[in-house]
């Protein structure tokens, strides 16, 4: 059933291949004894004491002289009582004191597994046997509970964990610090993974060595998951690869402020934890109120980096996603903002998707500069009502001939901002974010819309849904352009300013909630400037995510490799556009830049009227090509192939069945004699014969086997010229 429980006090939660262990102990702790690979854990006892002699480590108890939490593995590591790394949670009460202590009280097994109050979370489904462990934890002193919970998800081989707080009395207690789970690690043998980078070059994996007592931090604070980091975290032993060894990780599933850590100590045991980020975080919790911390999602796996990375999309792709988009494949479209940028009216639009539509794409994008007097980025977020000029006989018309083409249609907004030249801005100045005395800083000379406010929830979800029916949208572009800065809220007395951000996230998390639940159909593709919002919070309602505004394929190779390494391939979107490449000035061959976005949702970014008869051709057949595989790259089993090589990438994609496969082999910068002539296929049944052949040209076919794919590899052709892709058909024979 996913757990078990011994003694009334021991418990062991496990998946397939997973055990997750702990125990509550003499005091009433609840210790951590185990993460990792699946065992029996009759014989796990009390964690031994990291040292017999207690130097400068204090024992809170006066029975239990050689007892001090500083040396112990926990669950809910307390603040101020004894350890000094870092605590879960941080609370001051009415009398001042900071000093935290909870004490076991009981435990409850649910089948199932409840959605979080107000936050998106992993979902369940009927015949999932989900399980969920609370354990409610008392403060002796104070009329306060912490609870824990975790579900396990037997099937999915995942544990998520969350953490609420409870007022049971009449006082108000002051929140400092509410993160979602720690957890314990014996030792420090471990190299640390991160995804982390800027604008036009989000989620690049980074590696830190641990080792030695340190800390490392990965976080945002600036009100957005963010561009330069990724609410993840996973410790690989050293010697694990893409393919083998253990890998334990963790993603939040929130989009605001976060902050995920490891820190060594003094006994070198490793810590890390995860949650909403201390920083700019104060929460009154008034009597009768409770606290929820957001999700974290939990993955072991010791079948190195692919097998978290196949852990995390199933997981994603199955039960986070909205579930109307589950495996459904995602519409091929062109979007105007590469294209024409501001430049948009009727007839560009119209001409635009009759030259997409005889190309094979499926809906039409109107990006940004088709509202207010929006000719550039100066004015008119608020104001979401079509330029006349542009458009004189109105958006709706130009809906309406976009789908008389056999087109879908599509709106991009920006929902959360405001520029101080709309009429918006003229009759709300108090709806935007803000802080006495200091006037607000500009940033794409707009400000951003104050949603811990709910009439500025409510004035979103009404003017969104005014567009959506009267232009009958299947696809909505929900773009956010800047962070937070001068956070406050007009709307919040002065002691509770500091819950702005997270509650302008829970504002964000109704609007959305209340969107997709009246447009269950309505494919929304999140977007911050590109990924700068690429979360697990913002999955739960955007079955696909715009990876990056660099739609450079080079560096696109990069991105959306970081990417994939928790997103599912059905969420990153990929656009082939122009060259010179308009964020890098880069050119590559229109093959190089197909190739690249045919791994991921395939999009296009380019004026298709100018495309020269032969590009036409050939973008033809790139569509043509993409929708007989598109269910095998957004929904197959990917796996990043080992290439040994830092000047090439390569990527499987893979059938469930284990019947199909693609393969794909992009080469950065060209050199004579090149050393490398193999790629290791890895992931296909050793046993199995196959056949393969290179998919361009539709080369020859050649028989084979997974043994030999694996351990001899396919040959790499001879490559002239920098940036080259190859990609080859595998099919069981
Ligand atoms: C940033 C996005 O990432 C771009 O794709 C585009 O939509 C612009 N905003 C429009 O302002």
């Amino acid at each position: 059933m996913g757990i078990d429980i011994l003694d009334q006090r021991k418990f062991h939660l496990y998946t397939n291949n997973t055990s997750y262990v702990l125990q509550v102990d003499a005091h009433g702790q609840i210790l951590h004894l185990y993460w990792g690979k699946r065992i029996h854990p009759e014989s796990l006892t009390d964690p031994v004491r990291t040292t017999p002699i207690l130097a400068f480590s204090p024992t809170p108890y006066a029975d239990d002289p050689q007892y001090s939490l500083d040396v112990l593995p926990q669950e809910a590591p307390m603040f101020g009582r004894s350890d000094f790394r870092e605590p879960l949670c941080q609370l001051r009460f009415d009398d001042g004191t900071m000093a935290s202590e909870y004490v076991f009280e009981s435990y409850r097994l649910t089948l199932g597994k409840p959605p979080l109050l107000g936050l998106p979370s992993i979902r369940e489904e009927a015949g999932d046997s989900v399980v969920t462990l609370s354990l409610t934890l008392r403060d002796p002193s104070y009329p306060l509970t912490m609870t824990l919970s975790y579900s396990v998800l037997e099937s999915f081989d995942v544990i998520t964990r969350s953490v609420s707080w409870h007022n049971e009395g009449s006082s108000p207690y002051e929140m400092e610090r509410a993160l979602s789970m720690t957890v314990d690690f014996p030792d420090a043998d471990y190299r640390l993974l991160h995804l982390a980078g800027a604008w036009a070059r989000e989620r690049g994996e980074v590696w830190s060595e641990l080792g030695q007592p340190k800390k490392v931090s990965v976080e945002s604070r600036r009100g957005a998951s963010s561009h330069q980091m990724q609410p993840f975290l996973a410790l690989a032993r050293p010697h694990t690869t893409r393919d083998s060894g253990d890998i334990f990780a963790t993603h939040l599933i929130y989009s605001g402020n976060f902050l995920a850590f490891a820190e060594v100590d003094q006994y070198l045991t490793t810590r890390i934890g995860i949650g909403i980020n201390p920083s700019e975080f104060h929460w009154i919790l008034n009597g009768g109120d409770t606290f929820q911390s957001p999700e974290a999602v939990l993955v072991y796996s010791d079948k190195g980096q692919n097998g978290m990375t196949s852990i995390f999309h199933h997981l994603y792709q199955e039960r986070l996603i909205p579930p109307a988009f589950r495996r459904v494949e995602r519409p091929i479209l062109l979007n105007t903002w590469e294209a024409a940028y501001f430049k948009l009216s009727e007839e560009t639009i119209v001409s635009i998707a009759e030259s997409a539509a005889d190309l094979g794409v499926e809906l039409l994008v109107v990006d940004d500069g088709w509202f207010g007097h929006r000719d550039n980025d100066r004015s008119s977020l608020g104001d979401w009502h079509e330029d006349r000029n542009k458009f004189p006989d109105g958006l709706a018309s130009t809906a309406q001939r976009v789908r008389s083409l056999g087109m879908k249609f599509g709106l991009w907004v920006e929902p959360e901002m405001i520029s101080p030249v709309s009429a918006l801005y003229a009759k709300h100045p108090e709806w935007c974010m803000g802080v006495p005395h200091r006037p607000p800083s500009l940033a794409r000379h707009q400000l951003v819309l104050d949603l811990s406010r709910q009439d500025v929830q409510d004035f979103v979800i009404d003017t969104l849904s005014q567009l959506i029916e009267e232009l009958q949208l299947d696809y909505l572009k929900w773009d956010m352009n800047r962070h937070l800065s001068e956070v406050g809220s007009h709307g919040l007395p002065p002691r509770q300013q500091q819950e702005t951000s997270h509650r302008y996230i829970l504002g964000l998390y109704r609007v959305l909630e209340a969107i997709t639940t009246r447009y269950p159909q309505l494919l929304i593709e999140g977007c911050s400037g590109g990924g700068g919002r690429f979360d697990p919070g913002m999955l739960a309602y955007s079955p696909q995510i715009w990876a990056s505004d660099n739609t450079d394929a080079v560096a696109r190779l990069a991105i959306q490799q970081g990417t994939a390494l928790v997103y599912p391939v059905s969420t990153v979107t990929a656009h082939v556009s122009d060259v010179p490449n308009h964020q890098t000035g880069r050119q590559v061959s229109l093959g190089f830049r197909a190739m690249v976005a045919m791994s991921g949702v395939l999009g296009y970014e380019l004026d298709p009227r100018r495309l020269s008869d032969e590009d036409r051709e050939a973008v033809k057949e790139q569509i043509r090509r993409y929708k007989e595989v598109r269910g095998l790259v957004q929904f197959g089993y990917y796996t990043v192939l080992e290439t040994r090589d830092p000047n090439a990438y390569g990527w499987m994609f893979r059938s469930h069945d284990g019947h199909q496969a693609l393969v794909f082999y992009f080469r950065l910068m060209a050199r004579a004699n090149y050393p490398r002539t193999r790629l290791p296929v890895v992931g296909l049944p050793l046993e199995r014969s196959y056949a393969v052949r290179e998919w361009e040209g539709h080369g020859q076919w050649l028989s084979t086997n997974g043994g030999e794919l694996r351990h001899v590899g396919l040959v790499i052709p001879d490559l002239r010229d920098d940036y080259q892709a190859v990609v080859w058909e595998v099919l069981a024979l």
